[in-house]
């Protein structure tokens, strides 16, 4: 792996709250995860990223930061911390952190004085508020008792900073060395694109009918250019450590071009890519996709950290298994609590979808759970959702907490080994996830889990893959098929009909059919 480790990598992202559970709360925490490093070891990952695990309310799954530098009590301490990144160590495990930049709690001790009339300039405050909406629905703006407003992008608990305010650019840096120095390799940074807003706060228009301003539209608080800048320096704390210290930012956007300029500006290590996450399971879109990424990673000598799963996004096994044209669309959310879901379908085009992910050139994240064919949890009872998105939206957007159910990790009833005692986790587990449990798929011939294992097991060891190029193969409008030098051939049939395949096998993402490659499968060749 070369010095730039984070371009092939392999990275599992924790969601530290439904991970594993030491202390029974039924919450997950820090002491937990550590008793699982080893399926981690075993999955053969090169870093893991961890959701956030600060001390907060939790409004907002903890994006809702209220002490930056510091563990929340019911995840652990700063001591498990260490244990944590000591013991990942030992392992070849990386650890990267969340860092959320553009908004904190209300609980935070600034924010806390902002209200008692102290630095209120630290944060967005005005007289009157403009017409922006939040980003989890409604206005992005609540008033305080004394008749001023403070912005929030985001859900009423999460104050959005005023980046042009120096003591919140130093306040950052040392957050970011704090961290550093207890041994990170690096962060993601949480909506990397928002913290500065245009002066002025100009109106945005908001397109009729819809409670949300859609990706890509060009609004005073995203992309603008100061950003650039102010990665540079963060880009320069982290060259100041040894080891090849990295940044990942979540930045949605729909046309690549979004994310050039962030791309040459010497700070920002990668860009997260989803953009096939909201692509329908079509051949024809994939490789548009995959095309458009791929020429502009090679023209900005970047590479691409592909993602098909997060805590944000409904999971590959039940966005596969719905109808497609629900998928591109972005109410399918809304529609996800009633439509079909096939999940035997589903799980078959997410295994083929793994085989992709981790044959394409650049680095892969890996979504907890994902690896075991998790489907989103659907029915969830309304009044256990904990996503401020649901009822901020009028109950019209479902949210996102059925992808973010504790794992299973053993027996045949809840906690399912989340916790070791008989706890109701913090999110409800369906009924049938026994048979998905990590001890029920562990070395069981064909499980998701042992796909994953040996898909990550192959790409460490056969040259063609992780960073580098690809050739595009011809195969009919229904197949997606490219060759990596040495000697590698993925082909995917995302048709109705099983298609003729030549070559060596290495690894198939379901059953053949003799020569043939049947539809919505994957399979790796020599
Ligand atoms: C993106 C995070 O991934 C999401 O979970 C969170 O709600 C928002 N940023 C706000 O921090």
């Amino acid at each position: 792996m070369s010095a730039e480790w984070w371009r092939e990598a392999i990275v599992y992202q924790v969601y530290p709250r439904s991970f594993a559970d030491a202390d029974g709360d039924g919450q997950g925490d820090l002491r937990g995860l550590i008793s699982r490093l080893d399926h981690l070891s075993g999955l053969g990952v090169d870093a893991v990223w961890l959701s956030p695990f600060y001390p907060s309310p939790l409004a907002d799954g903890g994006y809702d930061v209220a002490d930056y530098r510091d563990v929340d009590p019911r995840y652990g301490t700063l001591a498990d911390f260490d244990r944590l990144v000591a013991e990942a160590g030992a392992r070849g495990i990386r650890v990267i952190v969340d860092i959320v930049p553009n908004h904190c709690s209300v609980e935070h001790p600034w924010f806390r004085e902002a209200l008692r009339g102290v630095g209120r300039d630290r944060f967005i405050f005005r007289d009157r508020p403009n017409g922006w909406q939040s980003k989890f629905g409604g206005p992005a703006w609540t008033q305080v008792e004394d008749g001023q407003w403070y912005l929030h992008l985001f859900d009423a608990s999460q104050p959005d900073w005023n980046w042009r305010h120096p003591e919140v650019v130093a306040m950052f840096e040392d957050v970011l060395r704090f961290w550093l120095d207890r041994g990170v390799t690096g962060f993601r940074i949480d909506v990397a694109n928002m913290l500065f807003k245009q002066d002025g706060l100009p109106e945005v228009e908001l397109p009729p009918g819809t409670p949300l301003i859609p990706a890509d539209a060009a609004v005073p608080y995203e992309n603008q250019p100061e950003l650039l800048e102010l990665y540079r320096s963060w880009r320069a704390i982290l060259d100041g450590y040894p080891g090849a210290r990295m940044s990942v930012a979540e930045i949605w956007y729909g046309n690549a071009e979004v994310a050039r300029p962030y791309l040459t500006g010497d700070g920002l290590a990668q860009l997260f890519n989803f953009r096939l996450m909201p692509a329908p399971w079509s051949a024809a879109r994939f490789r548009e996709v995959i095309e458009e990424s791929h020429r502009l990673a090679v023209e900005t000598g970047g590479s691409i950290p592909w993602v098909l799963g997060n805590h944000d996004v409904p999971r590959m096994v039940t966005r596969y298994g719905i109808d497609q044209d629900l998928v591109r669309d972005p109410t399918a959310e809304v529609l996800l609590g009633q439509v079909e879901v096939d999940v035997v379908l589903g799980t078959r085009r997410a295994r083929a979808a793994a085989l992709l992910l981790l044959a394409l050139p650049g680095s892969a994240y890996i979504y907890q759970g994902d690896e075991l064919g998790l489907p989103e949890h659907l029915t969830i009872p309304a009044g256990e959702r904990q996503d401020p998105m649901f009822e901020r939206t009028a109950r019209t957007f479902i949210g996102r907490d059925g992808c973010r159910v504790p794992l299973p990790w053993s027996g045949q009833a809840t906690p399912y080994g989340f916790a070791d005692v008989p706890v109701r986790p913090w999110l409800p587990q369906p009924e049938e996830w026994g048979r998905l449990s990590v001890a029920a798929q562990q070395a069981a011939d064909g499980s998701t889990l042992e796909l994953y294992r040996r898909a990550i097991a192959e790409r460490r060891r056969h040259p063609a893959l992780g960073d580098g190029d690809l050739t595009w193969l011809e195969h009919g409008p229904e197949v997606l098929a490219f060759r990596r030098e040495p000697g590698f051939t993925l082909v995917v049939n995302f048709g109705a009909e099983p298609v003729p395949f030549t070559g060596t096998v290495l690894l198939a993402s379901g059953p053949l059919d003799g020569g043939l490659l049947p539809c919505d499968t994957a399979v790796w060749l020599a």
